[in-house]
């Protein structure tokens, strides 16, 4: 059987079925190198040349997320902001680009601080409301459309076939942050995008020990090369041992996402129904503004990512927070154990997140844990 026809858990759990060629081994060794040797005919023994381009070890990495996105390539990047940011910076100055208003603060800070300042034109508009972007799209000047979903710290959900469909009428790109729904539950190049990107800090490593980020591309064009000379020259690479340590994370990723998405549905549902909280803000619920977009275009369940919005504002998450025994008080996501941060006090005065929100992450622990921990808190 070949890969092609094999589940994506399958590919997940064997690293897409690496196996060493000369020893055998079924886990790739690390290959620190920063440079490869010529011949006396001054030509590269293999293919590599110095190690700002790429490393070996990245291989099996971007190979394993190009096959679970469904692309035709990816690249592996030192974060999810150098990912990120990589693809606005192969923009021209002048282009005209959308954003949602809600989307990851420290992405926001740096295109609004940097990106514009360098010339880019971002225009926030709703992109919940696919009728709002069909109206800001210029075609000839919009060259890309920004979507993160479901979104960072509000959850909101943006269709994405929808936001396809209107980028690619307008001759743009269509970009979208896929960081909280994972390729697990999600496969945004299927539903039109084109490209996906991932902090692989989060749910792709797992277990909170790997700063790293990933582009997929659904096709190999110019604007493709660009991303991939551009990382090369500007050095936003990832050491060789981070890269191992991501393949050994994701090789455990289906089982670990679904955990997830069990106890956050089971949280969410246990607090949607009690007296401290005012809302539940996750798109597992059907009371979810964006629940029935979430089903059509997430299986599997809906992430392990929720926020509570708590009655008595900020005095109230703040309370509750330090009333917490199990749950981690940190910042991040995706890892194993559970987190919980008070969104407000990270971002800077005047991002917008509420001050009554709490983020949650959701692990792998046993749910009644989680949510006896979270109800003792909330008194
Ligand atoms: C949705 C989302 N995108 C991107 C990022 C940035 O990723 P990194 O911290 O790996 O640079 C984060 C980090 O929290 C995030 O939550």
């Amino acid at each position: 059987m070949s890969n092609a026809a094999r589940q994506p858990a399958t590919l997940a759990a064997q690293a897409s079925g690496h196996s060493d060629p000369v020893h055998g081994a079924i886990v790739p060794a690390i290959q620190p190198s920063t440079t490869y040797e010529r011949d006396a005919d001054y030509k590269l023994i293999g293919t590599r040349l110095y190690s700002r381009a790429d490393n070996p070890n990245y291989d099996p990495c971007e190979a394993l997320v190009t096959q679970l996105e469904g692309g035709a390539a990816s690249l592996l990047y030192s974060s999810g902001m150098s990912a990120a940011t990589a693809v606005f910076l192969a923009l021209q100055p002048g282009d005209h680009v959308i954003v949602p208003p809600v989307f990851y603060w420290a992405l926001r800070n740096w295109l609004h601080d940097w990106a514009a300042r360098w010339g880019l034109k971002i225009e926030t508009v709703d992109t919940t409301q696919p009728a709002l972007v069909a109206a800001a799209v210029r075609p000839g000047a919009t060259k890309l459309i920004w979507i993160e979903t479901p979104a960072n710290p509000t959850l909101a959900v943006t269709d994405i076939a929808a936001l396809a469909e209107i980028t690619h009428r307008g001759g743009a790109r269509l970009a979208v942050d896929s960081t909280f729904a994972t390729p697990v539950l999600s496969q945004p190049l299927a539903l039109g995008a084109d490209l996906v990107m991932h902090s692989a800090t989060k749910y792709l490593n797992g277990h909170s020990d790997v700063v790293a980020g990933t582009l997929t591309t659904r096709i190999t064009d110019d604007y493709w090369q660009r991303l991939k000379v551009g990382r090369a020259q500007s050095g936003t690479v990832i050491g060789p041992f981070e890269a191992w340590l991501l393949l050994r994370g994701m090789r455990t990723l289906f089982v670990r996402v679904h955990a997830q998405c069990r106890n956050a549905q089971l949280i969410a549902e246990r607090f949607a129904r009690h007296p401290g909280v005012k809302t539940v803000l996750y798109p597992g619920l059907p009371s979810h503004p964006g629940h029935a977009i979430a089903a059509r275009q997430m299986h599997g369940g809906f992430g392990g990512m929720l926020s509570l919005r708590v009655n008595g504002g900020a005095a109230s998450a703040l309370n509750l927070v330090r009333h917490v025994n199990l749950w981690k008080r940190a910042t991040s996501l995706g890892g194993v154990e559970s987190l919980i941060e008070h969104r407000a006090s990270v971002e800077s005065p005047g991002s917008g997140t509420p001050d009554d929100l709490l983020r949650l992450s959701v692990g792998i622990e046993d749910a009644g844990d989680l949510i006896a921990d979270l109800e003792q808190a909330l008194g």
